[in-house]
């Protein structure tokens, strides 16, 4: 009876404390701060939990702690669209019907833009959809510099200039954490090729790094708040990027006191006790090597698995460690699956698609626009002009949002260029080949399914007779082109286009050539061509934007987001042999230190053939003088440069009018001149408007490596106000004291 009396009151006293503990459990308290969910969760792991956070459980998710209801952390690709579902444990495709998204245009066309507000559009829009399929973190934007034209990942990235990178990375990432699914800002760092990705060890000065190469990341961490960072496959100064004491320790979570998650690029983890101690927090790949080989199921081989788990228990890894790594991946989870108050998230609305054509036409980059015969311009074409137009090129069919690597996506409508032609121009829209490639295969080439030679021959013949030839070609998402794990062979067009082009010029030299590509061409051809327009990869609405833009009805405002060279040689990467690019097979030195794009082209005098910031428009803008408000400043004082633009064609348009910044005297090599601010406005025909900046202290300083900090020298400074890197209007001077 007395038994029996104790039994129960411990029964009791323990659901009472068990009670307690449920009443007492902040860190499911939506309501309470982050930091005392953090402190209160992390106080009820086992050891084992704790560790078990810090690596992947399957492809693309990684372990939450099932005991206390905390789940696990679901990621996709990113950065255009959301991917399909993919097998739990193999690249395969889940064969989900309910996973076709909207595929948003390529991140080189959102920095051609050049329009802050359209990345926050962006942003917001995938971020909805990553939400709608139950995504904690979306694993983008990339913001690795535009280095070489063959790099094959360019346009998963946002161009050459750490300034304009900086500038539309921040909201893009603002946009997508509104969703409370994660940003996972990547490839962290310097994997600026995708030859020999796993390995090249990059050797680069203090001052590359520091002006060109981490700006965008800082941006995106210190100002756009990201809460992830995916480290990259490559070494830095002899360490993997994604167990790197400089980059993820010093700079990362000391310089700019990140408190978010490193992740590994997938299966780029390669040792246990770098891991532990150099700044990373999540394991991700699949079997032992991370991408293809080992063992199934190996999850537990983990470099973060029970080698650190038996690690922390024979002391030989301190439990602050692990403290730090879990604390950051619970913040993680409270911001994103664990914050009830996210929105729920929507899939291929309207809205979206909305989204994805607004910003393609606004990325679109009018290259060049002439006529033969010192008549109008081709472009915007007036349809009633031509009897027949002949569209010709693969890419005017082909869905450029397959294949690239893991930026693939399966979407629910991709309108063709071919399918935007037609629906302007009806009947008239007579189409062929041209040429042809393979099926996109991520590893190796495929020949195309077509005999080239007659296509080449029947795009001829047609030619003689049609109007008007809109060619539409460029790269595609093929191995060694813009694709991930290998670089492109070469700077010139693929698959016999530029042979094509030059046949069809013989026959009909009215033609316009529509590029879809993320990386800039070489173009033997473009003296004899009168209109060109770049139009990247511009995902679900392509074939709409484009033909919006070929017929005027939206009038281009895209500028390049990077310099296309007249050569490969021409390309500061490509000056130095092969050290400089792509490495010897070990390493690699970035000799071009800072004079990387335009920087390279403006101060070696070496033309490009389309400059940095270059974009033309259907009307014409006119630039005043630039006005400055004080000859001189010091300390923290501002000068305000104001410039009058007006527009005075005859139709309503959008100008990205830049300002650049050149040092005439400093002790170190400084570049002509650098971006440091820029605005898009639209004027209607006959407006002019005066557009102001500021230009501070920050905008003149560069890193000084001795001091390991931003500094600036006093002396005379230059603003230059234009249209492009090259087409400069206005100059004014001031000095700093
Ligand atoms: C790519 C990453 C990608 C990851 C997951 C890697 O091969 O480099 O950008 O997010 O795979 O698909």
């Amino acid at each position: 009876m007395k038994m029996k009396f104790v039994y129960v009151a411990i029964a009791i006293s323990l659901g009472v404390v068990s009670l307690k503990a449920q009443q007492k459990a902040v860190y499911l308290d939506d309501n309470q701060p982050i930091e005392a969910r953090v402190k209160d969760a992390l106080s009820r792991m086992t050891l084992e939990e704790k560790v078990k956070l810090c690596t992947a459980q399957s492809k693309f998710s990684s372990h939450g702690v099932p005991r206390l209801g905390i789940p696990e952390i679901w990621m996709s690709d990113g950065p255009h669209g959301v991917r399909e579902e993919i097998l739990w444990d193999s690249w395969g495709n889940a064969e989900w019907t309910n996973d076709s998204c909207t595929a948003f245009p390529a991140l080189t066309c959102l920095a051609a833009t050049w329009n802050p507000q359209m990345s926050a559009i962006y942003g917001k829009a995938v971020g909805e959809e990553a939400r709608y399929r139950r995504k904690d973190i979306l694993l983008g934007p990339g913001v690795n510099i535009y280095r070489t034209p063959l790099n094959g990942r360019n346009f998963e990235y946002m161009g050459e200039d750490p300034y304009l990178a900086s500038k539309m990375v921040v909201p893009y990432i603002k946009g997508l954490q509104s969703n409370g699914v994660a940003a996972c800002v990547k490839h962290y760092a310097l994997n600026n090729q995708e030859v020999w990705r796993g390995s090249i060890d990059v050797q680069l000065s203090d001052r590359a790094l520091y002006e060109i190469y981490l700006p965008a990341f800082k941006a995106a961490i210190v100002e756009g708040g990201s809460w992830s960072i995916m480290g990259s496959y490559n070494k830095v100064r002899g360490q993997h990027a994604c167990h790197n004491d400089l980059l993820l320790n010093k700079i990362l979570k000391g310089e700019w006191k990140f408190d978010g998650c490193v992740v590994t690029d997938w299966g780029g983890a390669h040792d246990t006790k770098e891991a532990v101690f150099n700044g990373l927090d999540i394991e991700m790949g699949s079997y032992t090597n991370g991408l293809s080989s080992g063992k199934k199921f190996a999850y537990d081989d983990y470099y973060l698995a029970s080698a650190y788990l038996k690690g922390l228990k024979d002391g030989t890894y301190p439990m602050s460690s692990i403290d730090d790594k879990a604390s950051r991946i619970l913040r993680l989870i409270f911001r994103t699956a664990m914050n009830r108050n996210r929105p729920w998230g929507s899939f291929t609305s309207d809205e979206h698609y909305n989204a994805a054509r607004t910003i393609a036409e606004e990325g679109i980059v009018l290259l060049k626009n002439e006529s033969a015969k010192k008549k109008e311009a081709i472009l915007p074409l007036n349809g009633n002009k031509y009897r027949s137009i002949l569209v010709v090129g693969e890419n005017a069919i082909r869905r450029l949002t397959e294949g690239g690597g893991s930026s693939v996506l399966k979407v629910k409508k991709e309108v063709s260029p071919l399918a935007g032609l037609q629906a302007k121009f009806g009947d008239k829209v007579k189409y062929t080949m041209g040429y042809a490639s393979g099926k996109p295969v991520y590893d190796r080439e495929v020949a195309p399914d077509f005999n080239t030679d007659s296509l080449h021959a029947e795009a001829v013949k047609q030619a003689a007779n049609a109007d008007l030839i809109i060619f539409v070609g460029g790269l595609n998402k093929n191995n060694f082109q813009d694709c991930e794990n290998a670089d492109r062979k070469s700077l010139a067009l693929p698959f016999g286009q530029t042979e094509l082009i030059n046949d069809l010029l013989k026959v009909n030299k009215n033609m316009v050539v529509v590029l879809l590509s993320g990386n800039a061409v070489e173009m033997p051809w473009i003296k004899n061509v009168p209109s060109v327009l770049q139009a990247w990869y511009p995902g679900s609405e392509s074939g709409n934007a484009i033909a919006n833009i070929i017929t005027g009805e939206v009038n281009p405002s895209g500028k390049l987001p990077f310099s296309f060279p007249v050569k490969l040689e021409d390309n500061a990467a490509h000056s130095f042999g092969a050290i400089a690019y792509p490495g010897d097979g070990v390493k690699e030195e970035y000799k071009e230190d800072i004079l990387v794009g335009y920087r390279w082209h403006d101060t070696k005098k070496i033309p490009a053939l389309f400059p940095f910031g270059h974009g033309l428009s259907y009307t014409q803008f006119k630039y005043g003088k630039a006005i400055a408000d004080k000859k001189d400043i010091s300390g923290t004082e501002e000068i305000t440069v104001t410039i009058p633009v007006k527009n005075v064609g005859n139709v309503k348009g959008k100008e990205v009018v830049q300002l650049y910044i050149g040092d005439e005297k400093c002790s170190v090599i400084r570049p002509v001149k650098e971006l440091k601010d820029f605005q898009k406005i639209e004027l209607a025909p006959g407006e002019e408007k005066i557009v102001s900046f500021k230009v501070g202290k920050d905008a003149l300083k560069f890193f000084n490596e001795t001091l390991h900090d931003w500094v600036v020298e006093p002396g005379a400074f230059k603003v230059y106000i234009g249209s492009s890197s090259t087409d400069i209007r206005s100059i004014v001077n001031f000095v700093f004291n």
